[in-house]
């Protein structure tokens, strides 16, 4: 396994192979996917073998360069930009919501393109582009590790924080965003404990939150997804922090399905809520959370667990795997840029800017 003091690495690579942790296999064991091929890789993004916004992006960040490699490296080879569009589309459609995969196609795509212009040999091409997907992955680590020190500011002393899905090193490839914030927490001595939601239907809380929280030695709890209610009203959760997928200009917020009824939940109890997120999650080219496409998934997940029916033959089920979070229900956006506050509109506008100004 690979695990580092950042957390378990979700992918990495390996001689010009790209290897996936199975994320379907945790935590009963510790399974690895060799995703070097496209297809496979396309197969595993939708399959969940890989999961959480940031990672995906990764993996298929690597997956394109891997791909653009392997063709420039047949003799007869003629790179252009169509082939590089290609590549990113098929990549690109595999899962619609968390726009980090578009984002990191579209980094290479643009680094392939400009590249080209350079007339370098097929065999440096191919190198510099897969050796710039490379870098993606440890400037996440990076970008996940500066949030998280944002992040401390909104963590009191022995915080009970609720999470919901997982928004660890297994989600954002390296030490996590919301989970980020938490570990992060935890080693500066704030003494975070953690309700973890199971998050239903794919299970990512039970399974991937709570391996990593125990893993770290953070003190975890389970709770079903209905649970938070009695919590928050028992004057039990002092915060509440979840990851994102895509967030769009007006600081709407896209993250796992029940996301949504937690923040209502905080907001009626008046419990902050926080998103914690790379500056890659924001798609500044929609307005609002109404414009993000909602991925809807098998509905044999939702009859079903692990495999066995929870509930009548045929019966009619309904699986969208993310919900939209309204900005008013937010009270601050964690980036590597500092904590994002209302008006989002311009707060976002603005951290854009300055890591823009900082590349
Ligand atoms: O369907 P998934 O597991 O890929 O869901 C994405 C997520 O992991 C979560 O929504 C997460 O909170 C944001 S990604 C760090």
């Amino acid at each position: 396994m690979i695990k580092l003091d950042e957390g378990t690495m979700p992918v990495h690579t390996d001689d010009g192979k790209i290897i996936l942790i199975d994320q379907r296999k945790l935590p009963e064991s510790i399974e690895y996917f060799d995703a070097t091929d496209i297809d496979q890789m396309c197969f595993a993004i939708c399959d969940m073998v890989v999961r959480g916004a940031p990672s995906i992006g990764v993996a298929a960040a690597l997956s394109m360069a891997a791909h653009l490699k392997k063709l420039a490296s047949s003799q007869s080879a003629r790179l252009s930009v169509s082939t590089f569009d290609q590549v990113k589309e098929k990549l690109d459609a595999t899962r619609p919501t968390a726009v980090n995969l578009k984002w990191a196609t579209g980094e290479v795509h643009d680094f392939a393109s400009a590249l080209l212009n350079e007339n370098p040999t097929n065999k440096e091409f191919g190198e510099k582009v897969f050796r710039f997907a490379e870098a993606m992955l440890l400037e996440h680590l990076a970008r996940n590790k500066k949030l998280s020190d944002f992040g401390q500011s909104v963590v009191p002393q022995d915080a009970r924080i609720i999470t919901h899905c997982n928004a660890g090193s297994l989600a954002a490839c390296g030490w996590g965003t919301a989970l980020g914030v938490i570990r992060s927490a935890h080693i500066n001595g704030l003494k975070p404990q953690v309700f973890v939601d199971e998050t239903r239907p794919r299970n990512q809380g039970s399974k991937l939150t709570m391996w990593e929280l125990t893993q770290d030695g953070i003190p975890a709890t389970l709770i079903c997804d209905n649970m938070s209610g009695y919590l928050m009203n028992k004057g039990e959760v002092d915060l509440v922090i979840t990851g994102a997928d895509r967030i769009a200009a007006n600081g709407d917020s896209a993250n796992k399905i029940g996301t949504y009824s937690l923040a209502v939940l905080a907001h009626h109890h008046g419990i902050p809520f926080y998103i914690a997120a790379p500056l890659s999650t924001i798609d500044a080219n929609i307005e609002t959370g109404e414009q993000i496409p909602i991925e809807f998934r098998n509905k044999d997940e939702v009859r079903n667990i692990e495999g066995k029916p929870v509930t009548v033959i045929g019966a009619e089920a309904l699986n969208p795997a993310f919900d939209v979070t309204p900005n008013h229900l937010i009270k601050g956006i964690i980036t590597e840029q500092g904590v994002l506050t209302p008006p989002f509109k311009q707060s976002i506008k603005d951290a854009l800017q300055r890591n823009c100004a900082s590349k």
